[in-house]
């Protein structure tokens, strides 16, 4: 008996830019957010089940160009992404990225899309789902020193997640900064514009770093955080591109999405290769503690890791059915006769 394929399994739902933006507002930003961290949340749980490996790095003087590949058994997925602090300068992101999600029982693709947004979006669920068992109890202002393309991401995912509502923004750029205020007024936060980090982490709970330079940079030193606040690393993610100086980090309880990429990526970089350090995962599922006491230096070395990208692309396509915010994509060729692929190529010439 021949066995038939199901039909139109050439097609893949493509999601662009257009329309990730359309769903995302659809759903509402907070709304996304929390039920996005959701999604990581769960497939954080079930680590063990996932392919890990530490992402395939392609570096350049300018910056890298990465590919984010996992699976859960029943789907593959992978991202690429880049990372250019550069291009800002001359009109460009400095992350771009696009995602796709296979069936691993045949290897079709089952969803391609943009993932620019969604990058953005799943960075900073991650590190407000992170913070939701490390930041001190009730922390409700935040200091964001970097107020570029993901800021205002962070801001709305902490609002989301922790109710975080007062925020302290500080950029070396203050078009920066006003560019974020300006893009969070009317979304319930009470927002100062620092002139310095030095002035943006007093009386924060929570600091997130989310500059980009390609370099050891020391966007925090060791005097500027005092104890029992969390901070939130997330742009210090490549070979010799850091934000906090080391001896912040020899203080601290530090909790990782994935040590074997981490610790060639995050900031765990400038320490010995044996420093401990907790996964996150393990926090998530109960096994470890988070934050035990008021007083306790966490931090969350965020680099972005292939599961969260996995979890993103898995929230967007159980949103998909019932909208019109994707494309149908002729992305496979899928002969009537799988070994006829050549008749197939000769036949279109009737139709050309
Ligand atoms: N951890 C993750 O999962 C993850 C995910 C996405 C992006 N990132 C990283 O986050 C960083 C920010 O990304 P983006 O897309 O917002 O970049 P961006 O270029 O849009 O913004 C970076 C901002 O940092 C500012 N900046 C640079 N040096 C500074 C300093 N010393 N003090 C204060 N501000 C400074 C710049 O002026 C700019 O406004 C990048 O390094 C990127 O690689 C990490």
């Amino acid at each position: 008996m021949t066995v038939h394929p199901p039909k139109n399994i050439n097609i893949v739902p493509f999601v662009s830019v257009d329309n990730m933006m359309k769903l995302v507002l659809s759903i509402g930003i907070e709304t996304f957010l929390s039920e996005l961290a959701g999604f990581i949340e769960e497939d954080f749980r079930r680590w063990e089940l996932f392919d890990k490996t530490p992402r395939v790095a392609s570096h350049s003087a300018e910056g890298v160009i990465e590919l984010m590949p996992t699976s859960d058994g029943e789907i593959y997925g992978f991202k690429y992404v880049n990372g250019h602090p550069k291009n800002t300068r001359t009109g460009l992101q400095t992350v771009t990225g696009i995602g796709m999600l296979s069936n691993v029982e045949n290897g079709y693709p089952v969803l391609l899309s943009e993932m620019t947004i969604l990058t953005a979006l799943r960075t900073a669920a991650t590190s407000a789902l992170a913070a939701k068992y490390l930041a001190p109890e009730g922390a409700d202002c935040m200091a964001i020193i970097g107020n570029g393309a993901q800021a205002e991401f962070q801001a709305m995912a902490f609002k989301s997640l922790l109710n975080v509502t007062r925020l302290r923004l500080y950029d070396i750029d203050p078009a920066a900064t006003d560019k974020c205020a300006r893009n969070l007024e009317g979304q319930g936060f009470d927002i100062s514009r620092c002139t310095s980090a030095e002035a943006a982490v007093e009386g924060a709970h929570i600091i997130t770093t989310v500059t980009a330079d390609k370099q050891y940079a020391t966007i925090l030193t060791d005097n500027m955080v005092g104890s029992g606040i969390h901070i939130n690393a997330v742009g210090g993610d490549c070979p010799g591109k850091t934000e906090l100086h080391p001896d912040i980090l020899l203080r601290s309880d530090i909790f990782v999405e994935y040590p074997p990429q981490t610790r060639i990526e995050g900031e765990i970089q400038q320490l010995s290769k044996d420093h401990p350090v907790t996964e996150l995962w393990r926090v998530i599922s109960g096994e470890l503690a988070g934050r035990r006491d008021a007083g306790q230096t966490t931090l969350f070395d965020s680099v972005g890791f292939a599961t969260e990208d996995f979890s993103a692309l898995r929230y967007i396509r159980s949103k998909l059915p019932g909208t019109v915010y994707f494309d149908q994509l002729d992305m496979l060729a899928d002969p009537d006769d799988p070994r006829d692929l050549f008749g197939m190529l000769r036949r279109a010439k009737d139709v050309a």
